[in-house]
C-alpha cells in the first residue's frame, strides 16, 4: 500500500478556480516560500562594509523575481553584537548600523508593494547583558528587575570560593552559570554569558515581551521566527543533567538536556502567544526554531490536534538528515505528513547556524546537480519552504583558515575543533562589479567575500538558463501555479527503491504532479506504478528536468534518470 497522506483537510481547501485567490490570501503561510536574510551580509547601502535595512530594500526586486512570499530578517534590533544581534539590548528599535525605525517602516511599505511580507526574529530566551533590565537586575537583589532573570546563590565551597549550583553547560562553551559579585549570585545563560536567560516563570517577563511583539505587529509585520524557543524554561529544582559520556567541540561534557531544553511549561506561553497573534488580521504567523529529536515531539509544537500553538515549527529532521539517503528522506517526509494531525510542514535545509547544504549534501563532484535536487525536494514537497540567502545560487560555505580571522565567538573559543558559523554568513554574492561581489563598495567587508563570487553570483546565474538560481525560480513559479503542488496530498511511489525518491502530489481535483529524484551517482531506470498508489494513471509530461531531457519511455512509466537527476512531471 502506498503511504497516502492526506493534505490539509481543513477549511482552507480551495475550490480549484473561483475562490483560489481568497483561500491563498487567508492561509498564505501554508504554501509560502520564506527567505531568510542575515542583514549584516545581504546588502550594504552606505559603504561601511555591513549590510543594512536600506540594502534589503534595494534588493526587493530581486526577491520578487525569485518568487518569495516573505522574508525573515535575523535580528536587527539594537545590540552589542556579541552574537551578531541575538543579544538584544532594546526590543523596540533598530540598531544604528542597520538603519532607523523610519528605514524599517519604509522597508515594510516597499516590501508590501512587492507582495513580500516581513517576519521578524524574536529572541525570547535571553536578552543582552546590556539590556536595561539586566543592568538593573545585576546591580541589586532589591531591584524590581532582579526576578526577570535566573539567579541562584550557588554551592558553598572553600571560603571566598563561588561554585555554580549544578553541572549545566552553555551551548557556546563553559559553565552556564556566571557569578556577579554585586549581588553575590550566579545567573544562568544557555548561550554566551552576555546573553542572560530570562525567567519565564515571572509574569512580568511574559507581559513585557508580548508587548514588544505587539509593537511590531502593530507596525504591520507578518509574524515572528521564534529564536531558541525550546529553551525558555529550566528545571526549578536545578537538578544536574545526566552526562552522556565524552566531550563536545568546546571541551565540555556532553549532557542529556532534560532539565534545560524542551520543558513542557513552554507550551502554555506559546498558546497565549498564538491567541494574541490571532487577534490581528491577515493570518500573522509564528515560526519556531525547533530542533527536536522526533516528529512526535514536533507535533506538540503545533498544539497537536488542537492546532493552537505554532503554525510553522521548523522540521529540522528532513533538511538536517545530512545524508543523501532515499530511505531516510522517504521516512521523515512521510512522518511529517502523517504524524502532525494534518498541520502544515515547514521544511528547511539551510540557515545562518549550519554548514550550508551545498557542503552537507554535496559529494565534491556533483554539487551543483545535488543542489538542484535538494531544491526540488524542498519546493515540491507538501508544506511551506524556507530558503536562506545564497542557497538559491549554490553559495558554498567558506570557513576561516586562521583563528585571527574568526568573528563568531564560538569559533574563537572552540578553535580548531569548532570553527564557528562565519562560513555560512559570508556576504551575498550579487555580481562581478567589484571585489565585494556588489555587496558593498567598501573593500573591508565585515566578513571577506570568497573568491568564488566570480562564477557564483546572482547576475551571472540570472543570465544562464541552466543555473541553480533559475532552477529555483522555475520551481517556485511552478509551485505557485500548480494546484497539485499547492494543495495536493503527498503520495510516496516506488517505495522499495533505495536510489530514487519518487512521490506524487495529488490535487483535490485528481490531477497529479510526479517527482523523481535520483540520489545516486549512477543512472537509474525506474518504473512508476501510479495506479496501485491510487494516482490516476495517464501519460506523464515533463514540467522540469535537470539534466534535461528526461522522459518516460514505453509502458508502465519507465524512466531513466541520469546521476542526481531531478524530474518533475504532470499527469494529464
Ligand atoms: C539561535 C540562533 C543563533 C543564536 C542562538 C542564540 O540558535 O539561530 O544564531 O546564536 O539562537 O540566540
Ligand atoms: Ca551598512
Amino acid at each position: 500500500m502506498a503511504a497516502a497522506v492526506q493534505a490539509d483537510t481543513g477549511v482552507h481547501r480551495a475550490q480549484p478556480h473561483a475562490s483560489n485567490a481568497a483561500a491563498t490570501q487567508q492561509a498564505w503561510w501554508k504554501h509560502a516560500v520564506i527567505y531568510e536574510i542575515y542583514p549584516r551580509s545581504f546588502q550594504d547601502s552606505n559603504g561601511d562594509g555591513i549590510g543594512d535595512l536600506n540594502g534589503i530594500a534595494q534588493r526587493l526586486d530581486y526577491l520578487q523575481t525569485l518568487g518569495v512570499d516573505a522574508i525573515w530578517i535575523a535580528p536587527m534590533y539594537p545590540s552589542p553584537q556579541v552574537d551578531f544581534g541575538y543579544d538584544i539590548s532594546d526590543y523596540e528599535s533598530v540598531d544604528a548600523q542597520y538603519g532607523t525605525l523610519a528605514d524599517f517602516d519604509q522597508l515594510l511599505a516597499e516590501a508590501k508593494r512587492h507582495n513580500i511580507r516581513i517576519i521578524l526574529d524574536m529572541v525570547l530566551n535571553h536578552t543582552s547583558d546590556k539590556h536595561q533590565w539586566f543592568l538593573e537586575a545585576a546591580r541589586s537583589r532589591g531591584s524590581d528587575k532582579h526576578g526577570y532573570y535566573m539567579w541562584n546563590d550557588g554551592k558553598t565551597g572553600a571560603p571566598g570560593e563561588h561554585l555554580p549550583p549544578n553541572n549545566w553547560v552553555s551551548l557556546f562553551g563553559g559553565s552556564a552559570w556566571q557569578y556577579v559579585p554585586a549581588v553575590n549570585q550566579f545567573y544562568y545563560h544557555k548561550f554566551y554569558k552576555q546573553q542572560p536567560d530570562l525567567n519565564w516563570r515571572t509574569a512580568a517577563v511574559e507581559n513585557a515581551m508580548f508587548a514588544s511583539m505587539r509593537f511590531w505587529l502593530d507596525r504591520g509585520v507578518a509574524g515572528f521566527r521564534l529564536d531558541a524557543i525550546t529553551t525558555l524554561f529550566e528545571d526549578p529544582q536545578l537538578r544536574d543533567e545526566p552526562p552522556l559520556g565524552g566531550t563536545n567541540a568546546q571541551g565540555d561534557p556532553i549532557l542529556q538536556e532534560i532539565y534545560t531544553n524542551n520543558l513542557p511549561e513552554v507550551h502554555g506561553v506559546i498558546r497565549r502567544m498564538r491567541a494574541m497573534v490571532d487577534r490581528y488580521p491577515g493570518e500573522r504567523v509564528l515560526v519556531g526554531e525547533t530542533y527536536l529529536p522526533s516528529t512526535a515531539e514536533l507535533d506538540k509544537w503545533y498544539g497537536g490536534a488542537r492546532h493552537d500553538e505554532l503554525q510553522l515549527p521548523m522540521d529540522m529532521l528532513v533538511g538536517f538528515a545530512n545524508k543523501l539517503d532515499v530511505n531516510t528522506f522517504r521516512q521523515r517526509l512521510s512522518e511529517v505528513q502523517m504524524q502532525v494531525h494534518g498541520s502544515q510542514p515547514l521544511l528547511v535545509f539551510d540557515n545562518h547556524d549550519n554548514v550550508r547544504s551545498w557542503d552537507r549534501y554535496g559529494d565534491g563532484a556533483h554539487n551543483a546537480q545535488i543542489a538542484k535536487l535538494i531544491a526540488t525536494l524542498l519546493l515540491t514537497s507538501r508544506g511551506a519552504a524556507l530558503l536562506y540567502q545564497g542557497e538559491e545560487i549554490g553559495q558554498p560555505t567558506t570557513i576561516p583558515r586562521r583563528v585571527e580571522d574568526v568573528r563568531d565567538p564560538i569559533g574563537i573559543t572552540g578553535w580548531p575543533k569548532e570553527k564557528g558559523r562565519d562560513g555560512e554568513r559570508t556576504p551575498m554574492q550579487w555580481d562581478t562589479s567589484n571585489a565585494q561581489a556588489g555587496f558593498s563598495t567598501n573593500p573591508k567587508t565585515w566578513l571577506p567575500v570568497p573568491n568564488n563570487y566570480r562564477t557564483i553570483n546572482v547576475q551571472s546565474e540570472l543570465a544562464d538558463p541552466a543555473s541553480i538560481l533559475n532552477w529555483h525560480r522555475k520551481l517556485i513559479a511552478l509551485r505557485r501555479s500548480s494546484a497539485a503542488l499547492r494543495d495536493g496530498s503527498m503520495v510516496m511511489l516506488d517505495q522499495q527503491n533505495a536510489d530514487v525518491l519518487s512521490y506524487a502530489r495529488v490535487s483535490p481535483s485528481g490531477g497529479a504532479t510526479v517527482v523523481s529524484l535520483n540520489m545516486s551517482a549512477a543512472p537509474q531506470t525506474i518504473s512508476l506504478d501510479l495506479k496501485t498508489a491510487g494516482v490516476k494513471d495517464s501519460a506523464l509530461t515533463t514540467l522540469l528536468a535537470s539534466p534535461s531531457p528526461i522522459s518516460e519511455s514505453g509502458p508502465a512509466h519507465r524512466i531513466t534518470l541520469p546521476p542526481f537527476a531531478a524530474w518533475v512531471a504532470a499527469s494529464q
